[in-house]
């Protein structure tokens, strides 16, 4: 199977619908395996997700993990301590024993932006990264993306937003597209609309996870010698 280890730092909701897939009779994603889930939030529902469904988890805090807070110190340290972070971070990953070291990072609601400090050495070794963002590209990047553009909905200036999966660079919620998807605004409050964009993303996630695990799968048959 295609080992995939997933970032979370909340309620884990795209974390689950991975998990789902992962699993009999319908799941796409049966040719998988998710190794483990890294947190960066103690209060995240998505441990209680882990802990049901048997997976590994570490929790590494961004605050004390070598990570500084912004107003806290000038922007070097805070630069710096992101770094540190990112780097110790990537190292961990990297540091699995073969059978366990992940093939695909996913990041599923992981509100830290990365650094190269993390992204160079997780390319070099191959390993690719792709997240999901509940806005359309170049739009609403960041936190909150939903609630933003309901608020454009409601000044009238915008009938639609939608959902990227992408591969991750340094900037955020930037980088190659996956799969894009529009989503129209029907008139809902923002509850309903919220639950709405969750339902369409819960389904991208996962094919765009899938679309990525090919590949994967693919590139390593034919880096096999052929005899
Ligand atoms: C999801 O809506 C995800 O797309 C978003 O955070 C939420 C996490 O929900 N990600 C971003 O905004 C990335 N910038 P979940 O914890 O229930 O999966």
């Amino acid at each position: 199977p295609c080992r995939i280890l997933v970032m979370a730092s909340g309620f884990g909701s795209n974390f689950q619908a991975l998990i789902d897939a992962t699993r009999p009779p319908a799941g796409e994603l049966q040719n998988c395996r998710i190794v483990s889930l890294v947190v960066n939030r103690k209060g995240a529902h998505a441990i209680a997700r882990a802990d049901a469904a048997a997976i590994p988890w570490t929790y590494r805090n961004l605050i004390g993990g070598g990570f500084v807070r912004k107003g806290e110190a000038d922007e070097r340290a805070v630069a710096d301590g992101r770094r540190r972070y990112d780097a110790a971070l990537a190292a961990q990953i990297l540091a699995a024993p073969a059978g366990e070291r992940p093939e695909l990072v996913v990041l599923a609601g992981w509100m830290h932006v990365f650094s190269t400090a993390f992204l160079k050495p997780i390319e070099e070794a191959g390993v690719r990264i792709i997240n999901i963002h509940p806005a359309l590209p170049r739009e609403f990047d960041g936190a909150n993306a939903i609630e933003r553009a309901f608020d454009e909905f409601k000044a009238g200036r915008l009938t639609r937003t939608g959902i990227m999966a992408h591969y991750v660079i340094d900037e955020v919620d930037r980088g190659e597209p996956i799969i894009v998807q529009e989503v129209p605004w029907e008139g809902e409050e923002l509850d309903a609309f919220k639950e709405k964009m969750h339902v369409h993303e819960h389904k991208l996630i996962v094919e765009a996870t899938a679309k990525v695990v090919r590949e994967i799968l693919e590139s390593r048959t034919s880096q096999k010698p052929s005899s």
